[in-house]
Protein backbone atom coordinates (compact mmCIF):
# COMPACT_ATOMS: atom_id res chain seq x y z
CA UNK A 1 0.00 0.00 0.00
CA UNK A 2 1.39 3.78 -0.90
CA UNK A 3 1.47 6.18 2.33
CA UNK A 4 1.32 9.79 1.24
CA UNK A 5 1.34 11.75 4.05
CA UNK A 6 -1.04 14.77 2.24
CA UNK A 7 -4.68 14.71 3.18
CA UNK A 8 -7.91 16.35 1.04
CA UNK A 9 -8.22 19.22 3.19
CA UNK A 10 -4.65 20.26 2.45
CA UNK A 11 -5.90 20.31 -1.45
CA UNK A 12 -8.57 22.35 0.13
CA UNK A 13 -6.40 24.95 1.43
CA UNK A 14 -4.15 25.60 -1.77
CA UNK A 15 -7.12 25.75 -4.23
CA UNK A 16 -8.93 28.58 -1.83
CA UNK A 17 -5.98 30.39 -2.19
CA UNK A 18 -5.69 29.88 -6.52
CA UNK A 19 -9.22 30.30 -7.02
CA UNK A 20 -11.05 33.45 -7.68
CA UNK A 21 -12.71 34.58 -4.08
CA UNK A 22 -16.03 34.15 -5.40
CA UNK A 23 -15.56 31.55 -8.05
CA UNK A 24 -14.51 30.06 -5.01
CA UNK A 25 -17.58 30.74 -3.15
CA UNK A 26 -20.05 29.30 -6.18
CA UNK A 27 -18.24 25.77 -5.17
CA UNK A 28 -18.32 25.86 -1.65
CA UNK A 29 -21.22 27.22 -0.50
CA UNK A 30 -24.46 25.77 -0.22
CA UNK A 31 -28.16 26.73 0.08
CA UNK A 32 -30.26 28.28 2.63
CA UNK A 33 -28.14 28.26 6.15
CA UNK A 34 -25.88 25.48 5.09
CA UNK A 35 -27.45 22.90 7.65
CA UNK A 36 -27.38 20.15 5.20
CA UNK A 37 -24.00 21.27 4.01
CA UNK A 38 -22.36 20.86 7.41
CA UNK A 39 -24.61 18.18 8.05
CA UNK A 40 -23.40 15.93 5.18
CA UNK A 41 -19.94 15.72 7.16
CA UNK A 42 -20.94 15.94 10.44
CA UNK A 43 -23.10 13.12 9.82
CA UNK A 44 -19.87 10.90 9.14
CA UNK A 45 -18.52 11.84 12.51
CA UNK A 46 -21.15 10.11 14.52
CA UNK A 47 -20.77 6.79 12.88
CA UNK A 48 -18.23 4.79 14.26
CA UNK A 49 -16.30 1.35 13.07
CA UNK A 50 -16.16 -2.00 14.63
CA UNK A 51 -12.81 -3.17 13.53
CA UNK A 52 -12.48 -7.22 13.13
CA UNK A 53 -8.52 -8.19 14.38
CA UNK A 54 -6.49 -11.47 13.11
CA UNK A 55 -7.69 -11.43 9.73
CA UNK A 56 -4.29 -12.06 7.07
CA UNK A 57 -4.31 -10.13 4.11
CA UNK A 58 -1.39 -8.71 1.69
CA UNK A 59 -3.31 -5.77 0.37
CA UNK A 60 -6.88 -5.10 0.23
CA UNK A 61 -8.76 -5.76 -2.88
CA UNK A 62 -10.98 -2.49 -3.97
CA UNK A 63 -12.26 -3.48 -7.81
CA UNK A 64 -15.40 -3.29 -7.96
CA UNK A 65 -18.01 -2.75 -10.69
CA UNK A 66 -21.01 -0.15 -11.06
CA UNK A 67 -23.45 -1.37 -13.38
CA UNK A 68 -21.27 -4.17 -14.77
CA UNK A 69 -18.16 -1.56 -15.49
CA UNK A 70 -14.89 -2.06 -13.86
CA UNK A 71 -13.61 0.30 -11.57
CA UNK A 72 -10.65 -0.14 -9.55
CA UNK A 73 -12.02 1.35 -6.27
CA UNK A 74 -16.06 2.16 -5.39
CA UNK A 75 -15.16 5.99 -5.06
CA UNK A 76 -16.33 7.86 -8.48
CA UNK A 77 -16.58 11.34 -9.53
CA UNK A 78 -20.23 13.22 -8.53
CA UNK A 79 -21.16 15.78 -11.71
CA UNK A 80 -19.66 19.18 -11.57
CA UNK A 81 -21.00 22.14 -13.89
CA UNK A 82 -19.15 25.33 -14.39
CA UNK A 83 -15.54 23.71 -13.96
CA UNK A 84 -13.69 26.23 -16.10
CA UNK A 85 -14.03 28.76 -12.81
CA UNK A 86 -11.49 26.15 -11.65
CA UNK A 87 -9.05 25.79 -14.34
CA UNK A 88 -9.01 26.16 -17.90
CA UNK A 89 -9.54 23.45 -19.30
CA UNK A 90 -12.27 22.23 -16.83
CA UNK A 91 -14.01 19.10 -17.20
CA UNK A 92 -11.76 17.96 -19.94
CA UNK A 93 -9.06 18.09 -17.88
CA UNK A 94 -11.02 16.18 -14.63
CA UNK A 95 -12.24 13.62 -17.04
CA UNK A 96 -8.53 12.57 -17.57
CA UNK A 97 -7.58 12.88 -14.07
CA UNK A 98 -10.58 10.60 -12.95
CA UNK A 99 -9.94 8.00 -16.03
CA UNK A 100 -6.14 8.01 -14.68
CA UNK A 101 -7.70 7.30 -11.49
CA UNK A 102 -9.07 4.34 -13.03
CA UNK A 103 -12.48 5.47 -11.87
CA UNK A 104 -15.87 6.41 -13.23
CA UNK A 105 -16.30 10.29 -14.61
CA UNK A 106 -20.24 11.77 -14.74
CA UNK A 107 -20.17 14.58 -16.91
CA UNK A 108 -22.53 17.04 -16.06
CA UNK A 109 -25.51 18.69 -18.68
CA UNK A 110 -23.95 22.24 -17.20
CA UNK A 111 -20.44 21.79 -18.14
CA UNK A 112 -18.17 24.17 -19.08
CA UNK A 113 -16.70 22.11 -22.20
CA UNK A 114 -19.30 20.04 -24.73
CA UNK A 115 -20.34 16.11 -23.43
CA UNK A 116 -18.52 15.44 -27.34
CA UNK A 117 -15.32 16.82 -26.03
CA UNK A 118 -15.60 15.23 -22.64
CA UNK A 119 -15.98 11.83 -24.29
CA UNK A 120 -12.87 12.50 -26.39
CA UNK A 121 -10.35 13.98 -23.04
CA UNK A 122 -11.73 11.16 -21.05
CA UNK A 123 -9.34 8.11 -20.22
CA UNK A 124 -11.91 6.16 -18.33
CA UNK A 125 -15.45 4.86 -18.66
CA UNK A 126 -18.37 7.93 -18.73
CA UNK A 127 -21.74 8.55 -17.52
CA UNK A 128 -23.78 11.55 -18.58
CA UNK A 129 -26.07 13.71 -15.89
CA UNK A 130 -29.07 14.93 -17.13
CA UNK A 131 -30.69 17.96 -16.00
CA UNK A 132 -34.58 18.33 -16.54
CA UNK A 133 -34.29 21.22 -18.76
CA UNK A 134 -37.39 23.50 -20.34
CA UNK A 135 -37.89 22.72 -23.56
CA UNK A 136 -38.04 19.07 -22.90
CA UNK A 137 -36.74 19.32 -26.66
CA UNK A 138 -33.27 20.45 -25.05
CA UNK A 139 -33.18 17.19 -22.58
CA UNK A 140 -34.16 15.09 -25.38
CA UNK A 141 -31.08 15.90 -27.77
CA UNK A 142 -28.76 15.90 -24.67
CA UNK A 143 -29.71 12.20 -24.20
CA UNK A 144 -29.73 11.32 -27.50
CA UNK A 145 -26.26 13.12 -28.11
CA UNK A 146 -24.91 10.85 -25.15
CA UNK A 147 -25.89 7.65 -26.26
CA UNK A 148 -23.88 8.90 -29.53
CA UNK A 149 -20.56 9.77 -28.00
CA UNK A 150 -20.94 6.49 -26.18
CA UNK A 151 -21.89 7.33 -22.34
CA UNK A 152 -22.65 3.93 -20.76
CA UNK A 153 -25.57 5.32 -18.34
CA UNK A 154 -28.24 8.35 -17.69
CA UNK A 155 -27.79 10.14 -14.61
CA UNK A 156 -30.91 12.28 -14.11
CA UNK A 157 -30.74 14.30 -11.54
CA UNK A 158 -34.33 14.96 -9.78
CA UNK A 159 -33.48 17.10 -6.72
CA UNK A 160 -33.39 20.59 -9.04
CA UNK A 161 -36.91 21.68 -9.84
CA UNK A 162 -35.29 24.69 -9.28
CA UNK A 163 -32.22 26.29 -8.67
CA UNK A 164 -31.50 26.30 -4.49
CA UNK A 165 -30.87 29.49 -2.81
CA UNK A 166 -27.21 29.57 -2.41
CA UNK A 167 -27.44 32.60 -0.07
CA UNK A 168 -23.90 32.77 0.67
CA UNK A 169 -23.34 33.06 -3.09
CA UNK A 170 -25.68 35.36 -3.76
CA UNK A 171 -24.48 37.89 -1.37
CA UNK A 172 -21.24 38.02 -3.16
CA UNK A 173 -23.45 39.45 -6.06
CA UNK A 174 -21.06 37.98 -8.54
CA UNK A 175 -22.39 37.45 -12.23
CA UNK A 176 -20.30 34.81 -14.16
CA UNK A 177 -17.46 35.59 -16.37
CA UNK A 178 -18.60 35.59 -20.35
CA UNK A 179 -16.75 32.37 -20.73
CA UNK A 180 -17.88 30.51 -18.30
CA UNK A 181 -20.86 29.19 -19.63
CA UNK A 182 -22.97 25.73 -20.22
CA UNK A 183 -20.98 24.61 -23.22
CA UNK A 184 -23.41 21.80 -24.76
CA UNK A 185 -26.38 24.42 -25.87
CA UNK A 186 -25.70 27.14 -28.57
CA UNK A 187 -24.04 30.62 -27.61
CA UNK A 188 -26.74 32.52 -26.35
CA UNK A 189 -29.10 29.81 -24.85
CA UNK A 190 -29.13 28.68 -21.17
CA UNK A 191 -31.95 26.94 -19.80
CA UNK A 192 -33.47 26.71 -16.95
CA UNK A 193 -34.88 23.47 -15.08
CA UNK A 194 -38.74 22.53 -15.57
CA UNK A 195 -40.62 21.87 -12.43
CA UNK A 196 -42.83 19.83 -14.84
CA UNK A 197 -42.03 16.42 -14.59
CA UNK A 198 -43.03 13.53 -12.36
CA UNK A 199 -42.45 9.92 -12.37
CA UNK A 200 -43.67 9.38 -15.64
CA UNK A 201 -40.53 10.88 -16.99
CA UNK A 202 -38.89 7.37 -16.96
CA UNK A 203 -41.48 6.10 -19.41
CA UNK A 204 -40.24 9.12 -21.03
CA UNK A 205 -36.64 8.45 -20.67
CA UNK A 206 -36.83 4.78 -22.01
CA UNK A 207 -38.71 6.21 -25.16
CA UNK A 208 -35.62 7.64 -25.95
CA UNK A 209 -32.65 5.34 -25.02
CA UNK A 210 -31.68 1.75 -23.56
CA UNK A 211 -29.14 3.32 -21.87
CA UNK A 212 -29.32 2.45 -18.07
CA UNK A 213 -30.94 5.08 -16.12
CA UNK A 214 -29.78 6.17 -12.36
CA UNK A 215 -32.00 8.41 -10.53
CA UNK A 216 -29.95 11.05 -8.24
CA UNK A 217 -31.25 13.24 -5.01
CA UNK A 218 -33.34 10.30 -3.51
CA UNK A 219 -33.18 10.66 0.11
CA UNK A 220 -36.83 8.42 0.80
CA UNK A 221 -37.24 5.17 0.58
CA UNK A 222 -40.87 6.32 -0.42
CA UNK A 223 -39.33 7.22 -3.37
CA UNK A 224 -36.58 4.67 -3.86
CA UNK A 225 -39.27 2.22 -4.30
CA UNK A 226 -41.26 4.53 -7.05
CA UNK A 227 -37.58 4.65 -8.54
CA UNK A 228 -37.30 0.86 -8.87
CA UNK A 229 -40.69 0.49 -10.07
CA UNK A 230 -39.70 2.63 -12.68
CA UNK A 231 -37.14 0.43 -13.96
CA UNK A 232 -34.09 2.69 -12.66
CA UNK A 233 -31.05 1.06 -12.65
CA UNK A 234 -29.24 2.91 -9.71
CA UNK A 235 -30.18 5.25 -6.86
CA UNK A 236 -27.72 8.04 -5.98
CA UNK A 237 -28.61 9.10 -2.31
CA UNK A 238 -28.05 12.89 -2.29
CA UNK A 239 -28.81 16.36 -1.81
CA UNK A 240 -26.69 17.68 -4.23
CA UNK A 241 -24.07 18.67 -2.05
CA UNK A 242 -26.24 20.75 0.40
CA UNK A 243 -26.91 23.11 -2.45
CA UNK A 244 -30.90 22.11 -2.97
CA UNK A 245 -33.31 22.19 -0.01
CA UNK A 246 -31.42 23.61 3.20
CA UNK A 247 -32.46 21.36 6.40
CA UNK A 248 -32.45 18.08 3.88
CA UNK A 249 -31.41 14.68 5.54
CA UNK A 250 -27.41 14.71 5.31
CA UNK A 251 -27.41 11.95 2.67
CA UNK A 252 -25.67 9.38 4.61
CA UNK A 253 -28.42 9.56 7.25
CA UNK A 254 -30.89 9.02 4.27
CA UNK A 255 -29.19 5.76 3.05
CA UNK A 256 -30.08 2.80 5.62
CA UNK A 257 -33.38 3.74 4.65
CA UNK A 258 -32.67 3.93 0.84
CA UNK A 259 -30.91 0.81 1.07
CA UNK A 260 -33.54 -1.67 3.01
CA UNK A 261 -36.43 0.06 0.45
CA UNK A 262 -34.65 -1.04 -2.77
CA UNK A 263 -34.05 -4.57 -1.18
CA UNK A 264 -30.78 -5.20 -4.02
CA UNK A 265 -33.37 -4.57 -6.81
CA UNK A 266 -30.95 -1.53 -8.07
CA UNK A 267 -27.38 -0.58 -7.46
CA UNK A 268 -27.24 2.29 -4.61
CA UNK A 269 -24.97 5.31 -4.48
CA UNK A 270 -24.10 8.01 -1.85
CA UNK A 271 -23.01 11.39 -2.31
CA UNK A 272 -22.60 13.91 0.26
CA UNK A 273 -19.80 14.90 2.66
CA UNK A 274 -17.39 12.33 1.39
CA UNK A 275 -13.86 13.58 2.62
CA UNK A 276 -11.73 10.57 3.24
CA UNK A 277 -11.79 7.26 2.44
CA UNK A 278 -12.86 6.32 5.83
CA UNK A 279 -16.01 8.32 5.33
CA UNK A 280 -16.37 5.77 2.08
CA UNK A 281 -15.51 2.57 4.13
CA UNK A 282 -18.66 3.91 6.42
CA UNK A 283 -21.69 4.51 3.11
CA UNK A 284 -20.26 1.19 1.73
CA UNK A 285 -20.85 -0.63 5.09
CA UNK A 286 -23.95 1.63 5.33
CA UNK A 287 -24.90 -0.51 2.01
CA UNK A 288 -23.77 2.17 -0.68
CA UNK A 289 -22.05 0.12 -3.81
CA UNK A 290 -19.90 3.59 -4.36
CA UNK A 291 -19.24 6.73 -3.47
CA UNK A 292 -19.27 9.97 -5.83
CA UNK A 293 -17.16 12.98 -4.43
CA UNK A 294 -17.88 16.74 -5.74
CA UNK A 295 -15.98 19.44 -4.23
CA UNK A 296 -12.77 17.60 -3.57
CA UNK A 297 -12.10 16.53 -7.13
CA UNK A 298 -12.39 20.25 -7.72
CA UNK A 299 -9.51 21.17 -5.08
CA UNK A 300 -7.39 19.09 -7.28
CA UNK A 301 -8.33 20.68 -10.21
CA UNK A 302 -7.81 23.82 -9.44
CA UNK A 303 -4.24 23.20 -7.64
CA UNK A 304 -2.90 20.89 -10.20
CA UNK A 305 -5.14 20.22 -13.18
CA UNK A 306 -5.24 16.38 -14.58
CA UNK A 307 -2.70 15.35 -12.01
CA UNK A 308 -4.32 17.13 -9.14
CA UNK A 309 -7.50 15.51 -9.56
CA UNK A 310 -5.42 11.80 -9.75
CA UNK A 311 -3.54 12.68 -6.74
CA UNK A 312 -7.43 13.35 -4.87
CA UNK A 313 -8.72 10.35 -6.33
CA UNK A 314 -5.14 8.39 -5.12
CA UNK A 315 -5.57 9.86 -1.71
CA UNK A 316 -8.90 8.35 -0.85
CA UNK A 317 -8.13 5.57 -2.36
CA UNK A 318 -5.29 5.01 0.08
CA UNK A 319 -7.66 6.42 3.20
CA UNK A 320 -9.63 3.13 2.04
CA UNK A 321 -7.15 0.62 2.19
CA UNK A 322 -5.80 1.25 5.33
CA UNK A 323 -9.43 1.46 6.47
CA UNK A 324 -10.19 -2.12 5.33
CA UNK A 325 -6.76 -3.47 6.82
CA UNK A 326 -7.32 -2.21 10.30
CA UNK A 327 -10.93 -2.95 9.97
CA UNK A 328 -10.11 -6.95 8.42
CA UNK A 329 -11.80 -6.30 5.45
CA UNK A 330 -9.87 -8.21 2.39
CA UNK A 331 -12.45 -7.43 -0.40
CA UNK A 332 -15.25 -4.98 -0.62
CA UNK A 333 -17.66 -7.49 -1.05
CA UNK A 334 -16.26 -7.98 2.73
CA UNK A 335 -17.55 -4.73 3.95
CA UNK A 336 -21.07 -4.91 5.39
CA UNK A 337 -23.20 -3.31 8.38
CA UNK A 338 -21.33 -5.71 10.95
CA UNK A 339 -18.43 -2.75 10.64
CA UNK A 340 -20.88 0.38 11.71
CA UNK A 341 -21.84 1.06 14.89
CA UNK A 342 -23.75 4.66 15.42
CA UNK A 343 -23.63 7.18 18.42
CA UNK A 344 -26.66 9.03 17.24
CA UNK A 345 -28.58 6.55 16.09
CA UNK A 346 -28.23 6.52 12.43
CA UNK A 347 -31.66 5.38 11.31
CA UNK A 348 -32.08 1.83 11.12
CA UNK A 349 -29.07 0.54 13.04
C1 LIG B 1 -19.87 23.55 -7.86
C2 LIG B 1 -20.84 22.40 -7.91
C3 LIG B 1 -21.53 22.17 -9.09
C4 LIG B 1 -22.42 21.09 -9.18
N1 LIG B 1 -23.05 20.84 -10.38
C5 LIG B 1 -23.90 19.79 -10.47
C6 LIG B 1 -24.51 19.47 -11.72
O1 LIG B 1 -24.28 20.12 -12.73
N2 LIG B 1 -25.37 18.41 -11.73
C7 LIG B 1 -25.65 17.66 -10.62
O2 LIG B 1 -26.45 16.72 -10.68
N3 LIG B 1 -25.04 17.93 -9.45
C8 LIG B 1 -24.17 18.94 -9.35
N4 LIG B 1 -23.54 19.19 -8.15
C9 LIG B 1 -23.75 18.27 -7.02
C10 LIG B 1 -22.74 17.11 -7.07
O3 LIG B 1 -23.04 16.23 -8.12
C11 LIG B 1 -22.78 16.28 -5.77
O4 LIG B 1 -24.11 15.90 -5.50
C12 LIG B 1 -22.19 17.01 -4.56
O5 LIG B 1 -21.13 17.86 -4.94
C13 LIG B 1 -21.69 15.99 -3.56
O6 LIG B 1 -21.25 16.62 -2.40
P1 LIG B 1 -19.70 16.93 -2.06
O7 LIG B 1 -19.35 18.16 -2.86
O8 LIG B 1 -19.73 17.16 -0.59
O9 LIG B 1 -18.88 15.73 -2.47
C14 LIG B 1 -22.64 20.26 -8.06
C15 LIG B 1 -21.92 20.49 -6.88
C16 LIG B 1 -21.02 21.54 -6.81
C17 LIG B 1 -20.24 21.74 -5.54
Amino acid sequence: MATSYIQIDQYEEVARKTVDPAAWCYVESGSGQEQTLRGNQVAFEHIWLRPRMLVPMQAPDLNTTVLGTPISMPIAAAPVGFQKLLHPEGEATSAKGVGDARTLYVASSSATTSLEDIAVAASGPLWFQLYLFEPRSLSEELVRRAEQASYQAIVVTVDTPFYGRKERFWRQGYSMPGHIRKANFEPGVDPMVSSTFDWGLFDWLRSLTDLPLVVKGILTAEDARRAVDCGVAGIVVSNHGGRQLDGALPSVMALPEVVEAVAGRAEVYLDGGIRSGTDAFKALALGARAVFVGRPMLWGLAVDGAQGVTQVFDILREELEYAMVLSGCPTVEHIDTSFVESATGIRGY
